[in-house]
């Protein structure tokens, strides 16, 4: 990151929050308390030991993280989207940094399924006390449908959480996420081809998030995560040219997070299933304002871009916050916002 990096001022904040969590207050509170916090939540009735989890598509296979992480300190990880077939995405520039944010157009990258269930899982099942969420996505319903039997072989998966943010090439490429019936229909293929939970991951670019949020539960869903990226455009004013080849990408990081958390609060009033809270989360108080606002869990991404050990410093970080404020329950916090 350069001197000019508008992300360093998060990494201040990031800092401060550390010093301020390890405080002699918060070690004793953790001393004394330790008995009577409990970090768990259930989502879809999996199991978390706390409510952070790293999200798709920043955190590899969750493997490659394992000498710097201790995997089994996080609530879970979501692996990078899988498709059918392995896939190259994009040409570069494919990634830009902008205002507190990033944008992204790696074009859905990765080794398919099948080498997903080969390569990547007999090892996270050596791994004791993970959970493990596989991200697919697809380009028409049949594409999520074959992939998730596909995965249905594999053990050592906990649930499925859905890509909707995708062109439908059967529908002249509009984004399954972005119609409700399109959305209905893919929910529905997803929920009759899987073994395990389903969570649907809305798009954020739509008029009124809500009722997509319904379109995913009705459709048979488990739970709901939101937010995807933002589309959004860069363009270098001395070239002329577009930063990212692909011309559009999506925005991510603490720029997009009063959004996430506004879409977040209206979705969580609108359905009866869980809703994990995701966009722009670096710090441990940015956990508790989505939690607040009726996420169950989190999920954490563009913060492990400059932090690759930002999901494991986030659990101890929300942990000492818990303590500090007498909270004896995580899951007591959901939807706890006061309005009015
Ligand atoms: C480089 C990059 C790759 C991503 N890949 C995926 C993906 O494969 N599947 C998916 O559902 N979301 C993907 N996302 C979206 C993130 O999981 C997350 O929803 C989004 O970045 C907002 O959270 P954040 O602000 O904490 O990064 C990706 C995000 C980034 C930055």
């Amino acid at each position: 990151m350069s001197q000019k990096n508008p992300l360093q001022g998060m990494e201040e904040t990031t800092k401060t929050s550390t010093l301020k969590s390890m405080s002699a207050s918060a070690r004793e509170g953790k001393r004394r308390a330790s008995l009577t916090l409990d970090m768990s939540v259930n989502v879809a009735g999996i199991h978390l030991k706390n409510p952070i989890l790293a999200a798709s598509g920043t955190f590899g296979y969750g493997i490659e993280f394992e000498d710097i992480v201790s995997l089994d300190k996080l609530g879970g990880f979501v692996v990078k989207g899988l498709s059918r077939e392995p896939m190259a995405g994009n040409p570069p520039p494919r990634l830009f940094e902008t205002a507190a944010g990033m944008l992204n157009a790696i074009g859905l990258q990765n080794i398919g399924a099948r080498a997903f269930i080969e390569e990547k899982l007999p090892a996270l099942r050596k791994i004791k006390d993970i959970v493990v969420i596989a991200n697919v996505y697809g380009y028409c319903t049949e594409d999520y449908e074959q992939t998730i039997r596909i995965l249905n072989e594999g053990d050592g998966i906990a649930a499925y959480e859905i890509n909707v943010s995708c062109p439908n090439v059967k529908h002249g490429g509009m984004t399954f996420g972005q119609d409700p019936a399109l959305l209905a229909e893919v929910v529905a293929g997803a929920r009759a081809a899987s073994t395990r939970p389903l969570i649907v991951k809305l798009s954020p670019n739509v008029t009124d998030i809500a009722q997509m949020a319904r379109a995913a539960e009705d459709a048979g869903a488990d739970a709901v995560s939101l937010v995807n990226t933002f589309l959004a455009m860069a363009i270098d004013p001395v070239t002329r040219r577009p930063r990212i080849s692909n011309v559009t990408a999506g925005l991510s990081g603490p720029a997009i997070k009063p959004i996430a958390v506004r879409m977040v609060y209206e979705v969580a009033r609108a359905v009866q299933i869980p809703v994990i809270g995701i966009g722009g989360i670096s710090t441990p108080e940015d956990v508790v304002e989505f939690l607040l606002a009726g996420a169950t869990a989190v999920e954490v991404g563009t913060a492990n871009f400059w932090d690759p050990r930002a999901c494991e410093r986030l659990v101890n970080q929300f942990e000492c916050w818990c303590l500090e404020q007498h909270i004896e329950s995580v899951a007591g916090l959901r939807g706890g916002v006061i309005i009015g």
